[in-house]
């Protein structure tokens, strides 16, 4: 009953969403998230605990006589001077500049859980040896590494430094506390209730034999807990890990998403940690350190002489804590204390905090934050390559009604010649949100809509969430139940939660069997009227549970394993994104790219596909607020990020639909979406003028997708991010440390979209001393570095391609990527003050695997000068028959020359004919006419 109401109230808060519309339009009014739904510290009993504990010596004591070195790293005990519980530390050097420490109990009442799946492999040791000792610590080399590793004993802490700079400290503040399980101190008689599930652990047996327990504290929440009406109950008690990371000379700190928050993270004394659990926030607030959708526990560090990660592998509620000793210091302060020699080295102390699960860390040493980007994707993958139709642009609303509606959106687009890839099918196309379905009356055929679709060469995406009907004539919960493939309760019996089809089951994704045969759901057999141009989109996989504690599950419901929901909350949606790829891949026979969106993400879900930032509003600061989300997604592997285009909740004006388009034309997952209650605003129901605009953004992202394409096929093979933060390409110049307005598209370009209602002009930050910018527009040409003022109008994006680069383009805007994808390329190359450019343009069939399996691909470099431009294979594994060709080369910087001649090996030397603007120096050389995957030179003479 009280879930009945949970659902009906959330109804009406979507209604009430809908008047607060209305009000809002007529009072400015913001809609807020209810923050009393969703935990602060003080309120999650764990964080409560471990933030109590002060910095100080840490009562843990390394056992210098229990070391032992083997060739995958050593192991050594800590034991706690009070408790006298016993740790095992292992640490590992790695190879490529990483460290990797894991602790757990040495006698754990029960196992703790240890995430699987995330790495793509067993990280490759590098040889630790000794290479120093004395009484309370030991010294240890890493072989090929720079660094050395120094175990102090006596408080146990852990200093990596390279030659005689200390990089990073580990437990430098004693904030390490590990609450070892114990037995619950229950009155004589009463049974221990971690024995009621039958679950009696393991090692209780030698329980004999452990030190007799001392008194411990064991505060309200520590054996149960309640949240609102919810109760959690803890039948292992205290488990959480906690543990605190120094990082001297480190004044700027960025990821752990999801927050809506700056890119920079703030630090965190006297207010609330940074939260990691997923989580379905109804209309999330801006600017603070909530949890969201996703959790990626990868914490990047950046001075301008040093970059480096943190790696916390645990999949369990986790809060993250900041502090700074220069925090609150103006930049005036810091410099006078540098001028006194007063001022402390600038230091950032991370400390970390998870409900259970072990501690397991990769230290990820950089230098550069290249190196960190490379070495966490070589722990947990690179970005998928995406099909390329994914990346042109998405057409989405809850909901298209039926199939006459999608087809006349898809017309729309034609009749009014806007571009468009995709359109989407939200929740209410199943029947009765039993998905893998269609509503028979709205949707009696969608094979033959497909088809259309596909006649045009576009795709549909379809919702398929992890919340399933308990319906017993839905042969999906038929299966999954008479399988055993749920969630359990803590008594055994099926989890049942609310959610959109009323009461649902949710599959437990953490079964590998369960992942098996959801993957087997998408075959065209299983999925009827599915077809391949349908792809999937998942939602809802926090997991969100609208009658449940903080809209998710209980944290006492039993996973495959015998792990509590506890262990796993934040992996959840890992496991339901990469099920879903892994279905899409084997309904191809393993021959197709997937496409799968996920609301909820760990670290490693870039490896199947995209994410976006979940339920915003249609505000300005929303538009603003996805440079700095997709960002921080980038910098943690998760390249195909994107906003919805137009803000979900509340109705933009035209000004503001008119920036989302421009704003969301520039980042890597372009999507419209809105809310069921708001009005269609397809881009064609604006006026004229409006729509005039939005159609050269449509038309920029178009003719950019080979830069697109190429900019994610880098990601893919080296785990570089697409959208990158300024100070990622300019780690030394501190004005772009806190830049959340602009950013970067792979090297080349930099956006600074236009984020407020009524601008007439944008101030523009141009990194890079010596550097050139030229306006994409324009072609003006603007020195680095400096801040320029920009006059804008409505229609104005102003973007930059900067000399020393080329940008390949398709010029010629169709349909759909599909259409575009054989057309000549025009080359944009941007000369820098030395008169040299590079780039690269990777081509093939843009949906299979052929470029891996059969290397079917092209990767072309394009490099400029000495007044030629020449074009090579800068991938002589790859070949791809192609019918692309080169029709322009557009040369920016250039001076007019007398002549310009095309030589190709074996041909002789040809005239083109071409233009030059002298005002702008630039120089249209037309067409060369040489097919894209031949060698060939262009001479400016
Ligand atoms: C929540 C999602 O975030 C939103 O995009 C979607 O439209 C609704 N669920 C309905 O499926």
């Amino acid at each position: 009953m009280a879930a009945v109401v949970e659902v009906v109230a959330r109804r009406r808060r979507y209604r009430m969403g809908l008047m607060l519309v209305f009000l809002g339009l007529f009072m400015g009014n913001a809609l807020a998230v209810d923050r009393s739904n969703f935990k602060t510290c003080d309120e999650s009993s764990f964080c409560k605990r471990q933030r109590s504990l002060r910095p100080g010596l840490s009562p843990y004591r390394a056992l210098l006589d229990s070391l032992q070195l083997g060739p995958d790293g050593l192991t050594v005990q800590l034991v706690h001077e009070v408790t006298k519980v016993v740790l095992v530390l292992e640490l590992q050097g790695l190879q490529k500049n990483m460290t990797r420490f894991r602790l757990d109990e040495l006698q754990p009442l029960h196992p703790r859980y240890r995430v699987s799946d995330v790495l793509v492999a067993d990280p490759a040791p590098a040889r630790l040896s000794v290479s120093g000792r004395d009484d309370n610590s030991v010294e240890l080399t890493v072989a090929e590494g720079p660094y050395k590793i120094i175990l102090t004993a006596k408080p146990f802490r852990l200093d990596l430094l390279e030659g005689r700079s200390l990089l990073l400290s580990v437990n430098a503040r004693g904030l390490l506390e590990f609450e070892h399980q114990r037995h619950r101190r229950v009155p004589q008689g009463a049974r221990d209730p971690a024995e009621v599930d039958g679950a009696q652990p393991e090692a209780a047996a030698g329980d004999g034999d452990k030190p007799e327990e001392p008194t411990e504290r064991e505060e309200p929440g520590a054996w149960e807990e309640t949240f609102k009406t919810h109760s959690d109950s803890k039948p292992y008690g205290p488990t959480s890990v906690g543990l605190d990371f120094s990082l001297p000379g480190m004044e700027h700190v960025y990821g752990i998403p999801e927050h809506a928050d700056s890119l920079r993270l703030k630090v965190t004394e006297g207010g609330e940690p940074y939260r990691l659990y997923n989580l379905d926030v109804f209309q999330y607030e801006l600017d603070n350190p909530m949890a969201l959708y996703g959790s990626v526990p990868v914490l990047l560090a950046h001075s301008p002489h040093r970059d480096l990660g943190i790696f916390w592998l645990n999949a369990a509620e986790t809060w993250v804590d900041i502090s700074s000793n220069t925090a609150g210091k103006t930049l005036f302060g810091k410099m006078l204390d540098y001028l006194q020699g007063s001022g402390e080295t600038p230091q950032t102390d991370v400390r970390w905090m998870s409900e259970s699960g072990i501690i397991d860390v990769f230290l990820l040493l950089g230098p550069s934050v290249f190196d960190v980007f490379r070495q966490y994707t070589s722990l947990t993958g690179t970005q998928a390559l995406p099909p390329l139709f994914s990346l042109g642009y998405h057409q989405s609303r809850w909901n298209y009604r039926d199939e006459a509606d999608v087809l006349q959106v898809d017309q729309g687009f034609d009749d009014h010649n806007f571009p468009c890839d995709v359109i989407w099918l939200d929740i209410e196309h199943a029947d009765g949100k039993r998905y893998f379905t269609w509503d028979p009356s709205r949707f009696p055929q969608p094979h033959s809509m497909l088809q259309h679709l596909a006649s045009k060469r576009r795709k549909l995406v379809a919702i398929v969430d992890p919340h399933i009907k308990v319906d017993s004539g839905y042969r999906v919960h038929e299966e999954l139940r008479n399988q055993g493939l749920y969630v359990k309760t803590r008594d055994g019996s099926d989890y049942e939660g609310w959610c959109w089809p009323g009461s649902a089951g949710y599959p437990d994704f953490i079964n590998p069997a369960t992942r098996a045969w959801w993957a087997s759901m998408f075959s065209f057999d299983n999925y009827e009227g599915s077809a391949p141009n349908l792809f999937i989109w998942n939602d809802m996989n926090e997991p969100s549970v609208f009658n449940g504690p903080e809209v998710t599950m209980l944290k006492d419901a039993q996973h495959y394993g015998g792990w509590e929901h506890r262990d796993v909350h934040n992996i959840y949606g890992f496991y339901v994104h990469m099920a879903t790829a892994e279905g899409l891949i084997q309904r191809s026979g393993g021959v197709e790219r997937p496409f799968v969106l996920s609301r909820a993400f760990f670290a490693g879900s870039q490896r199947f596909g995209a994410v976006w930032t979940g339920d915003n509003t249609a505000e300005w600061d929303h538009l603003k607020i996805s440079i700095p989300m997709c960002l921080s997604m980038g910098l943690v592997g998760l390249s195909f990020c994107g906003a919805d285009v137009g803000g979900f909740f509340k109705n933009p004006d035209p000004e503001l639909l008119v920036r989302w388009y421009q704003m969301g034309a520039f980042q890597p997952f372009f999507r419209a979406h809105a809310h069921l209650d708001t009005v269609r605003r397809e881009p064609w129901l604006l006026p004229a003028q409006h729509q005039e605009v939005i159609r050269e953004a449509l038309g920029q992202r178009y003719s950019l997708l080979p830069y697109w394409y190429t900019l994610f096929y880098r990601a893919h093979i080296e785990g570089v991010p697409v959208m990158r933060p300024l100070w990622v390409q300019y780690p030394q110049d501190v004005t772009t440390f806190s830049i959340d307005d602009q950013f970067l598209l792979g090297d080349a370009l930099l956006v600074h979209p236009v984020s407020d209602a009524g601008a007439h002009g944008v101030q523009v930050y141009l990194p890079g001393s010596g550097e050139v910018w030229y306006n994409i527009q324009s072609y003006q040409k603007h020195h680095g570095p400096q801040t320029l003022y920009l006059p804008v109008t409505l229609s104005s994006i102003p973007v930059f391609q900067r000399g020393g680069t080329v940008v390949p383009r398709w010029m010629r805007v169709r349909r759909s990527s599909d259409c575009m994808k054989d057309d000549p390329i025009t080359l944009f190359v941007a000369l820098s003050p030395q008169g040299m450019a590079q780039g690269e343009l990777f081509l093939d069939d843009g949906h299979s695997f052929n470029y891996q399996t059969r290397q079917e691909f092209l990767l072309r470099r394009f490099s400029f000068s000495q007044n030629t431009l020449v074009s090579s294979s800068a991938d002589l594994r790859g070949h791809f028959e192609t019918p692309v060709w080169i029709e322009r080369v557009v040369i920016m910087g250039a001076e007019k020359p007398a002549t310009v001649v095309l030589q190709v090996p074996g041909s002789p030397e040809s005239h083109l004919s071409f233009q030059h603007n002298t005002e702008t120096s630039t120089l249209v050389v037309r067409k060369p006419g040489v097919s894209v995957a031949s060698d060939w030179s262009i001479q400016l003479r």
